[in-house]
């Protein structure tokens, strides 16, 4: 029998943190709706604090879930935590999430304090937290270089408070393998009555490092494991939930597992990147493009001979499924909502019908639509809501003539038109909608993605638009790669465009 692995996922807080995927209430209950489903035991809902925006999507979070314990974060604050008490009011199963800095660098730089003062602090948040709720985890900031002496003191004195579980995060993706299993190890045999409550890891991946640390903690005695889906995150990102669990799943002999249904993974991860406009890295392991595309020769034979040749996991376990169903122009809306409910997608009836229109004109242009398509379809009816809409778009383009666009958008009813040349179709549509709104725009970004393969494939486009010195990200898919990158444009314009 295998020791019980907890996942706690926190893509709707940390991984939400980054710039421009920011998600709302209703995208974020899709995300969690899909979490329990996928198992995981935690869902770290976000920091109600911040904003009213976090504090009503715990709510809201906390009514639509039933099984996993939902998780607010808290700074060591009274208010932050009698407001995160409030927001976890509907949670069937609610934790606060609480604690402070305990490497040198916080106690003097970012609290101008010593260590006396940042213990007692952290003793107090996890009493205080203790009025409201009966599960409090704590979290030590920068544990990873904190020095584990002082670590366990503070430890020791959240665990005496009654603290359930202690978060021992790697923030600033620093810590190598052994140092990171070394800390845990430590404050396994320096913390008493650590037996009675969990370890958790909480890495980042600054230096690659995040899933190989978090896997060393749990080797040495955590028994939670604070990941994002697809590892999204600040800077490098946050370990990533597909990576741990297959590991586990792949190394039996560890003899650690998790509650997660790893078949579920690949639609997640694809929901994830679709709705934070977050593309996955083509070799990113276990739901990257290629993690089980074999080219070389040698290796498509030697997998065609026996699977277990080259590949260590089947696709199928993660949700992979070359066969799965493909949907075509003869197919009704009733297979669309089936599909999309499969997908963890439930739209309503208007939104439906705006995107089984989008479907039919898409299964025109490209013979079989997949699930990629499908949750990108799902997604554009964000766009219908836009103040500033593409009307149109000509372009003329070739080998050795300057490109010229000519662009007709609506704003909020209005018609305007405008035409512009460029080095380029993209430069040349992009300069002809910069003609029409008068600011100071700059693309910082312009990532272009086929969805699948074959010259008739839909392509994605992201881009980050600089404009009053703050990035603004903008999304978009067509089969049309020029106006799609126009509509990336027109939907970043829209986030500073009210
Ligand atoms: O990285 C970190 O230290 C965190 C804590 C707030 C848990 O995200
Ligand atoms: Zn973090």
């Amino acid at each position: 029998m295998s020791d019980r692995l907890f996942i706690f996922d926190t893509t709707l807080r940390d991984g939400e943190q980054v710039p421009g995927c920011q998600l709302n209430t209703v995208e974020k209950i899709q995300v969690a709706k899909a979490l329990e489903e996928l198992g995981v035991d935690v869902i770290e809902a976000g920091f109600p604090v911040s904003s009213p925006g976090d504090f009503n999507s715990v709510v809201e979070i906390s009514r639509a879930v039933t099984w996993p314990t939902i998780c607010a974060l808290t700074r060591a604050v009274e208010n932050d935590i009698r407001v995160a008490a409030e927001a976890l009011q509907y949670a069937k199963r609610k934790r606060i999430h609480t604690g402070i800095g305990t490497s040198d660098y916080h106690i003097r730089y970012k609290f101008n304090s010593n260590r006396e003062e940042i213990l007692e602090r952290a003793a107090a948040c996890v009493r205080y937290a203790k009025k409201f709720v009966e599960d409090v985890q704590f979290y030590a900031e920068d544990a990873g270089r904190t020095d584990n002496e002082y670590l366990a003191r503070v430890i020791q004195a959240v665990v005496n408070e009654g603290a359930t579980v202690v978060n021992i995060p790697d923030t600033t993706g620093y810590c190598l393998p052994s140092e990171f299993g070394e800390k845990i190890k430590y404050l396994m045999e320096h913390v008493d009555g650590i037996h009675k409550v969990t370890i958790a890891t909480h890495c980042h991946n600054d230096l690659g490092m995040a899933t190989a640390n978090t896997m060393s903690g749990v080797i040495n005695g955590a028994r939670q494991a604070e990941v994002t889906i697809n590892g999204i995150g600040e800077r490098a990102g946050n370990t990533s939930l597909e990576e741990v669990v297959m590991i586990c799943r792949s190394h039996k002999e560890l003899g650690i597992d998790t509650n997660i249904n790893s078949t579920k993974i690949a639609g997640l991860s694809r929901m994830v990147s679709s709705l934070m406009n977050m593309p996955v890295q083509p070799n990113k392991a276990i739901v990257g493009r290629n993690a089980f595309a074999h080219s070389s020769g040698i290796h498509q034979d030697g997998v065609l001979k026996n699977r277990e040749s080259y590949e260590i996991i089947d696709p199928k376990d993660v949700g992979i499924d070359e066969n799965s169903i493909v949907l075509t122009a003869r197919s009704g809306r009733a297979a669309l909502k089936h599909r999309l409910h499969v997908l963890g997608v439930d739209l309503d009836k208007d939104q439906l019908d705006k995107a089984y229109e989008s479907f039919l004109k898409l299964a025109d242009r490209k013979k079989e639509i997949n699930d990629d398509d499908i949750l990108m379809l799902a997604g554009r009816h964000h766009m219908a809501n836009h103040r500033i809409k593409l009307d149109f778009l000509q372009v003329t383009s070739g080998v050795g003539l300057r490109s010229v666009a000519s662009v007709g958008l609506d704003i909020a009813g209005e018609k305007f038109e405008a035409c512009a040349s460029g080095n380029g179709p993209v430069d040349a549509a992009i300069t002809a909608i910069k003609q029409i709104i008068h600011r100071q725009m700059l693309v910082k970004e312009f990532l272009i993605q086929a969805i699948n393969k074959g010259s008739n494939d839909v392509g994605k486009v992201h881009m980050t638009v600089e404009y009053d010195n703050r990035p603004y990200y903008g999304f978009s898919a067509n089969t049309d790669i020029v106006a799609a990158s126009a509509e990336a444009f027109i939907d970043a314009i829209n986030k500073f465009i009210r």
